[in-house]
């Protein structure tokens, strides 16, 4: 029975550690040693002050009182990290005097329970309680102050239509007018992070929103930061408002660029999850990860924590309001989805949104969706384009819209994949004008012979080449410049195979 019990407290998940009355350590299991990192024979023998871990800054002092006073101290909770994990880690430390009827106080037990998982999931639910609970009171104060924004507005268009011209009132009451129409803006925002916006969902492919947003992200963020859209989530399908996840995206840009005045890198990216895990209240199932990350300035801890808080803002009084992270956080939780920051002072930020992925075709052509602006196709198309990373942003973005792309470096490799491809039809050929061996002429020739007929559209960077002169192109040649955006790139796709003429100087 001894032995049994000696081997299961040897293999326990907890750590267990006994001293004798003059503290120094005989009996320790795996789970104790491995919090400061050395083996059980280096810690039996010792006295407790020098086998106190970091971790459990306070073992020695309870030990010590324990022995002193025999009085128990039950789940006292220490934090720090360990040899092994850097992470900030918490457990419940118990002290406890062991006494014999003869001897009395004979020594003391320490166990040691670990509950960091358990205050990680207290925390998430504490902050999940907290936006609740000012989110129902932004909401209920958003919609009353609606009501009152429309009587407001109301009454100062009918005091202008009665208004006589040049009245002096007339600018007042303009300025009532703008006054009534930005508080009208704040409340919508405060409506959004309350989850009260109307929304109309349908299935949408979140690759093709955040190509068809691509042009106006790189409006907002200016020409000082770089911007990389990557849609590489294979399956793509999500039930959704395509204006509020526009809207979601354009307050992410927006957030970036003011944390990179100096310039930097905005990134855009799909991916497939598995799961969000068990941590996350999103839970189990496979998600479509949207993740926009920058190189900013980067938040710290207490910032971070806020965020999402509306009125929370570290900026200057008229550069923000603090419903930026809000209103993204309201639009995703309607969305059944989860939104979460990663980020370290000066090594920027990762917003990351998690949508449920649906098991569905996305919608194509509504009208006024902005996740359909971006024209699709599935015919074929074979790029030729001796840049790696172009060839592959084009394959990409094409194959988003779905197309079926083949990709070649040079003249010779696309020849044979057009050969290798037969009797498939190869619909497209979008090649680069100035490559190392035969250029894009020579090129479109040889796959012409292969597939007569096909249709060509040539890009390049150099505004002066074998079928640029003088800024002008020979005619019934389609040309997109370099560099191009995913939506031009679309745009000009469909026009060639369409049969329209492209000039995208
Ligand atoms: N990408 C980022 N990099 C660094 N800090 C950020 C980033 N995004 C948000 N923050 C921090 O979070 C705070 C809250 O962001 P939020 O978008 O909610 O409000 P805001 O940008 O200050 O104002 P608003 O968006 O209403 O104009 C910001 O003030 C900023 O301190
Ligand atoms: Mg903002």
């Amino acid at each position: 029975m001894l032995a049994q019990l000696s081997i299961l407290l040897a293999a326990a998940p907890i750590g267990i550690c006994f001293w004798d009355a003059s503290g120094t350590c005989l009996q320790l299991n795996d789970t104790f040693a491995a919090l400061n990192g050395q083996s059980i024979q280096a810690q039996l023998g010792q006295p407790v002050e020098q086998m106190a871990p970091p971790a459990l800054a306070l073992l020695a002092e309870n030990v010590r009182a324990v022995l002193a006073t025999g009085t128990p101290r039950i789940d006292r909770e220490v934090s720090g990290s360990t040899p092994s994990s850097p992470d900030l880690r918490h457990w419940e430390l118990s002290v406890y005097a062991v006494r014999s009827r003869e001897a009395g106080i004979i020594g003391v037990g320490a166990v040691v329970v670990e509950i960091t998982s358990r205050r990680r999931l207290e925390a998430q639910l504490l902050q999940s309680q907290k936006m609740e609970s000012v989110g129902r009171l932004a909401g209920g104060i958003a919609h009353d102050f609606n009501n009152l924004l429309t009587v407001i507005q109301g009454c100062v268009n009918l005091a202008q239509t009665s208004l006589e011209d040049e009245s002096p009132i007339g600018a007042d009451l303009i300025e009532i007018q703008r006054a009534a129409a930005r508080a009208s803006g704040l409340t919508q925002q405060l409506l959004a992070f309350a989850r009260k916006r109307i929304m109309s969902p349908r299935v949408i492919s979140v690759n093709r929103l955040i190509l068809s947003v691509d042009t106006l992200l790189r409006r907002l963020i200016g020409e000082d930061i770089e911007l990389e859209t990557r849609p590489d989530a294979e399956l793509d399908a999500v039930r959704a408002d395509p204006n509020q996840i526009e809207q979601v995206l354009i307050n992410l840009a927006v957030n970036a660029r003011d944390a990179m005045p100096q310039g930097g890198k905005l990134t855009v990216e799909t991916q497939v999850v598995a799961s969000v895990g068990s941590q996350q209240p999103g839970g189990e199932g496979r998600f479509v990860l949207l993740a926009v990350s920058d190189t900013g300035a980067g938040m710290d801890d207490e910032t971070r924590e806020h965020a999402f808080e509306p009125f929370f803002t570290t900026k200057e009084v008229g550069r923000g309001t603090g419903l930026g992270l809000a209103t993204c956080y309201g639009i995703v939780q309607q969305h059944s989805g989860t939104i979460s920051i990663y980020s370290e002072l000066g090594r920027g930020t990762t917003v990351k949104i998690y949508l449920p992925l649906v098991d569905a075709p996305a919608e194509r052509d509504v009208a006024g969706d902005a996740a359909n602006l971006l024209p699709l196709g599935n015919e074929t198309i074979l790029i030729v384009e001796d840049d790696e990373s172009v060839r592959n942003l084009a394959a990409r973005v094409l194959r988003a819209l779905g197309y079926r792309v083949l990709e070649a470096a040079n003249g010779e490799a696309a020849a044979s994949v057009a050969r290798a491809y037969l009797p498939a039809p190869i619909d497209l050929l979008l090649t680069d004008v100035v490559m190392p061996g035969q250029v894009g002429t020579q090129v479109a020739a040889n796959i012409a012979h292969i597939y007569p007929g096909i249709r060509v559209l040539y890009t390049s960077g150099y505004t002066e080449n074998v079928i640029v002169h003088h800024n002008e192109l020979d005619a019934g040649v389609a040309f997109l410049a370099k560099p191009f955006m995913p939506a031009t790139l679309a745009q000009a796709v469909r026009q060639v195979l369409d049969g329209r003429d492209v000039v995208e100087g």
